[in-house]
């Protein structure tokens, strides 16, 4: 049976366990072309299992993965399904970037025409004659890539490909997988660091001990992280009481003695304060802190169950996280935990 060319990755109640290692527990995620879904969790937390049950290298111990439909080894063609570098790939270190990829296309039925072609994508061509085995690592990082692009495959598949690259290097990476997903491809990265393919990812499927943690747009998580506005004011007692009379309820003392907003914009804060004749020394939107949050879904000390959205009954939905779990972020409300430094009529009850 052919594979259904739809671009989908399917990942349904995978697992894998080694010995007592349990690598992989039940893990489901779909990954739609046309966008870049970064695969995240700490080292060790079982991307590269993932995948390579995915690539069929690795047997899993229960559950599918599929591309367009078919296990990797059901795709008759899958070097133009879907190319992949998985970590620690090797070069013969004698070979020329060019010879290694004409060696691959050979053994694919591609062109050579098609190995000049994978040289300018990834930046090699002027690089194309010398030996693999004097590249630095972020060169191997491109010859692989290129290897990978041999087929011309609808889905990209990359474990840690950021590793080994330079400032320069993320960056070209970033706009070369955008272009891909943008041409209706799906690209699928891997990483340790979120900060590395924060700006590269669109979705994103994050896993802690082989288990998911959070499956949805990068959108939505960063807006799960309620934005704050941090208003320096002359009288923080006299913002807070005209805050709370225009309706806004969320209103927050900070450390350095600032008064934070929740669910404002800077604008209306802007306005309100003109308009009531407050001085203000300024008012700072509080960028969300997705790291601290990465950070948070894969420590041992948060246990899944206190992340709702996290449990698939069946097959994945886009956006399967139901939101923060309750208490998070911690908040301390003036109406709830009055400060204590000596801010008298900080609890802005009249
Ligand atoms: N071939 C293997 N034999 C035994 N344990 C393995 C093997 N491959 C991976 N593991 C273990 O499975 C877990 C997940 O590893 P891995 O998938 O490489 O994580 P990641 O890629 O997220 O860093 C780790 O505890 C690792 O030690
Ligand atoms: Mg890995």
């Amino acid at each position: 049976m052919q594979h259904d060319g739809s671009g989908r990755i399917f990942v349904q109640n995978l697992s894998k366990h080694f010995g007592p290692v349990a690598a992989v527990q039940n893990l489901s995620f779909e990954v739609r072309p046309g966008s870049v879904t970064g695969f995240l969790g700490p080292n060790g937390a079982g991307k590269t299992t993932t995948l390579r049950m995915l690539l069929g290298l690795v047997t899993p111990s229960a559950g599918v993965a599929t591309i367009n439909g078919r296990p990797y080894h059901q795709l008759g063609n899958p070097a133009q399904v879907v190319g992949a570098v998985l970590e620690n790939e090797g070069f013969h270190p004698k070979r020329t970037a060019r010879n290694h990829l004409k060696v691959y296309a050979a053994a694919i039925g591609a062109p050579d025409q098609r190995v000049e072609e994978v040289l300018g994508l990834v930046g090699l061509t002027g690089a194309a004659d010398r030996r693999a085995g004097g590249f630095s690592l972020g060169m191997r990082q491109r010859l692989a890539l290129a290897t990978a692009l041999l087929g011309n495959p609808q889905v990209l598949v990359l474990d840690e490909p950021a590793n080994g690259l330079d400032p320069e290097g993320i960056v070209w990476l970033r706009n070369f997988l955008r272009a891909y997903a943008r041409e209706g491809r799906t690209v699928l990265v891997s990483s340790h660091l979120l900060s590395e393919v924060e700006q590269t990812i669109d979705q994103v499927v994050i896993i802690s001990h082989g288990v998911t943690r959070y499956y949805g747009p990068l959108d939505q998580l960063r807006s799960s992280q309620q934005s704050r506005v941090l208003v320096q004011a002359a009288d923080a007692n006299a913002l807070v009481k005209a805050l709370q009379e225009a309706g806004f309820t969320q209103v927050e003392p900070t450390p350095d003695g600032r008064v934070a907003v929740v669910g404002a914009t800077r604008q209306q804060i802007g306005d309100l304060v003109a308009k009531s004749g407050i001085a203000v020394y300024g008012i700072e939107e509080e960028r969300a802190d997705l790291e601290k949050l990465f950070f948070q879904l894969t420590s041992p000390q948060y246990p899944g169950t206190q992340y709702p959205g996290t449990q698939y009954a069946g097959m994945p939905q886009q956006g399967g996280w139901g939101g923060p779990p309750p208490g998070y972020p911690p908040q301390q409300q003036y109406q709830q935990a009055p400060p204590q430094q000596g801010h008298g009529g900080w609890g802005g009850q009249g």
